[in-house]
């Protein structure tokens, strides 16, 4: 290329996020300028890479990031600024470099994502690119032609639980998955009708019609089973079929209720202390009762073994998803494969912190027949840098939320402007075929 424009300005400072804390945004400035946003977890694993917080209790609780801040509108500018703003995979190890540690705890992975993410942005822009073509161009399959696009089917948190709500549910998310779909706007439509349908029911019943963090209502129920009949039902009075056009998605989160080496749930309506081979006994019988596709964090994120058990049990019939297990870590990934634990990985870009390792992990996924699913935080801004990196890496699948809240409704709008654009050289991964 002969153009190649330099980075001349990074610019941070703090914003909120949804749940009104603190979070970094950087503007990256070359002859254009880019910004982007950085989300938070609530639920997060403990091999995240560090998300560096002020620990100042007179501001902001203590979670203020004006270090963070700071970093970038020091350290990093000076090292970073007068580099070509193309070379992704050079900025990134830069910040790497200029961090040092293995978590990068000492820059702190939000300040280090959001200048790498801003860069990527600001790159597309000067090559007059939308940020999904951007991030197309630079992944391992560049050379494919542009009619490979594909549109993710969504998986849309409805029931929230955990970590997320109140709900009295151990289960952090309970997701419907209109698989069936023909494109993606329909399922879309499919999904906001549900969950309208779902909000109906619940408010016939005097449950309450409040949303937890990624927009799902968070009534309180006695068992799982109770919230995913009410899924079933409002599918069915929203005139679909599960296992037809829908199917269910669980994200147990079950680092959440791992104590102590065992498993504290509901389990038919009781609190119970499991092993993992009871926790895979009562979620086989969960699957042949629901259309469940997929399950993430079955296991805790340290229990191995309970994961090698469950792949065993599991692994042939559904997905099975590694959140906090696997953290978007590329070792952890290497290892999970080694030792034939889960099928699927989850994509958070801040587990990790930078877009080059991001893009590599699900380049490692895919090698070795493991699907990716690219998400959001609990904690999320009006950023919608993953729903052009879920189009971009051709993931299949995004796990983006519930059909309310605009933190979480941004990134279906984003996706539905990229599959108006793309037309005919985009086809979506649903009717099953990617699933
Ligand atoms: P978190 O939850 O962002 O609070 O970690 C999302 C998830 O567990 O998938
Ligand atoms: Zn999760």
């Amino acid at each position: 290329m002969l153009f190649m424009p330099q980075l001349k300005s990074l610019h941070a400072r703090e914003v909120l996020d949804s749940r009104g804390n603190p979070t970094i945004e950087v503007v990256a400035t070359s002859t254009a300028s880019a910004s982007a946003m950085v989300p938070s977890g609530a639920s997060t694993g403990s091999h995240e890479a560090l998300e560096l917080r002020d620990g100042d209790a007179k501001r902001y609780g203590g979670k203020g990031v004006k270090k963070a801040v700071s970093h970038v509108n020091n350290i990093i500018q000076k090292k970073l600024c007068g580099m070509e703003i193309n070379h992704q995979r050079a900025l990134d190890a830069a910040l790497m470099e200029l961090d040092g540690t293995a978590n990068k705890s000492k820059l702190g992975a939000n300040a280090i994502l959001g200048v790498s993410l801003a860069c990527a942005k600001l790159a597309a822009i000067e090559m007059g690119a939308h940020f999904f073509e951007y991030l197309h161009s630079i992944s391992a399959h560049s050379s494919k032609a542009s009619s490979n696009y594909l549109l993710p089917v969504p998986m849309m948190n409805i029931i929230n639980g955990g970590a997320h709500a109140n709900s009295g549910l151990e289960f952090q998310e309970m997701m419907i998955v209109p698989a069936g779909a023909p494109n993606f706007h329909e399922a879309i439509r499919m999904g906001a009708e549900i969950f309208h349908t779902l909000k109906k029911i619940l408010a016939e019943k005097g449950l309450p019609t409040t949303v937890g963090d990624e927009g799902g209502f968070a009534p309180r129920l006695p068992s799982h089973e109770a919230a995913l009949d009410l899924i079933m039902e409002a599918i069915q009075k929203a005139h679909y079929q599960a296992g037809r056009d829908v199917f269910l998605a669980l994200d147990c989160a079950s680092n959440e209720f791992y104590k102590n080496g065992h498993y504290e749930l509901t389990i038919g309506g009781k609190k119970k202390k499991v092993d993992a081979a009871a926790l895979a006994a009562y979620y086989e019988k969960l699957i042949k009762k629901y259309p469940i596709f997929s399950i993430e964090d079955g296991c805790a994120e340290d229990d191995w073994e309970g994961w090698v058990y469950h792949t065993k049990k599991l692994g042939r019939k559904i997905q099975l998803v590694g959140d906090d297990l696997f953290v978007t870590n590329g070792e952890r990934l290497a290892r999970g494969v080694e030792e034939k634990v889960g099928n699927a990985i989850l994509i958070k870009l801040n587990q990790i912190g930078t877009l080059t390792e991001t893009m590599d992990v699900i380049e490692q996924a895919k090698e070795a027949g493991y699907k990716s699913i690219v998400s959001h935080r609990s904690g999320e801004t009006e950023d919608t840098s993953i729903a052009h990196l879920s189009v971009g890496l051709e993931t299949g699948q995004i796990k983006t939320g519930s059909l309310s809240r605009t933190d979480r409704v941004a990134k279906y709008n984003e996706l539905l402007r990229i599959e108006e654009f793309l037309g005919s050289n985009a086809r979506f991964a649903g009717n099953n075929s990617h699933l």
